[in-house]
């Protein structure tokens, strides 16, 4: 999908951390974000997805404005059509790796054989298959961080938003992640705006952006 933000501003108490931001990403491009601590790049990804709001400005995905959406139809399209890969979004701990990813299918109606098939298959590229049935509170950090990034992919998005997705991973399990989300991209057509301070994950993007006074530059 094409990403299309004009204007963007998010204040917190007097201070604007995004501050009349621009951005244009185009359908199955990958898009590095790169920016000091604070400079506000998780509060660009968290209005993208919608579950933040902003003071002005527009988001729109494919021309659908997403910031005139009432709360039920954002969490619509976000189920449908965004994949999210935030700190915040732990695992369900009591739940298996593999229902950890059924339940993003179930809420949009996939169920059954379909659901299990297509959910096993993604954690098997990852190679996380031996691990489906352990509770995602019995998985280290980093297998962790893969089942999340799967269950971020299971429903195939058309739009992926990454915060610092191998931010606490071993070289061995970041480049697993990446090679992921950049197969989503590339293979899928997905588009996708990556978080990250990893020289080598910033190689792989089409695009280095930083976020800066409250803007997108060329980084
Ligand atoms: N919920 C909040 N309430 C008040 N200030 C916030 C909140 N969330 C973020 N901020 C502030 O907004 C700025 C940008 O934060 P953030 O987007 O998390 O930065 P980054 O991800 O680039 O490190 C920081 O100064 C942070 O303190
Ligand atoms: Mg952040």
């Amino acid at each position: 999908m094409k990403i299309t933000v004009r204007g963007l501003t998010r204040r917190y108490a007097d201070t604007a951390v995004l501050d009349q931001l621009d951005l244009d990403v185009e359908p199955g491009e990958c898009v590095a974000l790169v920016g000091r601590s604070g400079a506000g790049k998780s509060t660009l990804l968290h209005l993208l997805a919608g579950i933040d709001q902003a003071e002005a400005g527009s988001i729109a995905f494919d021309g659908l404005r997403i910031d005139t959406l009432d709360e039920a139809a954002r969490t619509r399209f976000r189920r449908q059509h965004l994949g999210l890969v935030f700190q915040s979004w732990n695992l369900v701990p009591s739940l298996s790796a593999l229902d950890n990813l059924r339940l993003p299918l179930e809420l949009i109606g996939l169920r059954g054989d379909e659901a299990r098939g297509r959910a096993q298959a993604l954690l098997e590229r990852l190679g996380l298959g031996d691990l489906a049935h352990r509770f995602a509170d019995e998985l280290s950090g980093g297998q962790q961080q893969r089942v999340a990034v799967a269950r971020a992919l299971v429903h195939a998005p058309s739009v992926l938003l990454a915060d610092e997705p191998t931010g606490s991973l071993d070289a061995d399990s970041a480049a697993a992640v990446m090679r992921l989300l950049i197969g989503a991209c590339r293979e899928a057509g997905a588009s996708l705006v990556l978080v990250t301070h990893a020289a080598e994950v910033m190689g792989q993007a089409d695009r280095l952006l930083r976020v800066e006074a409250g803007r997108l530059r060329p980084a």
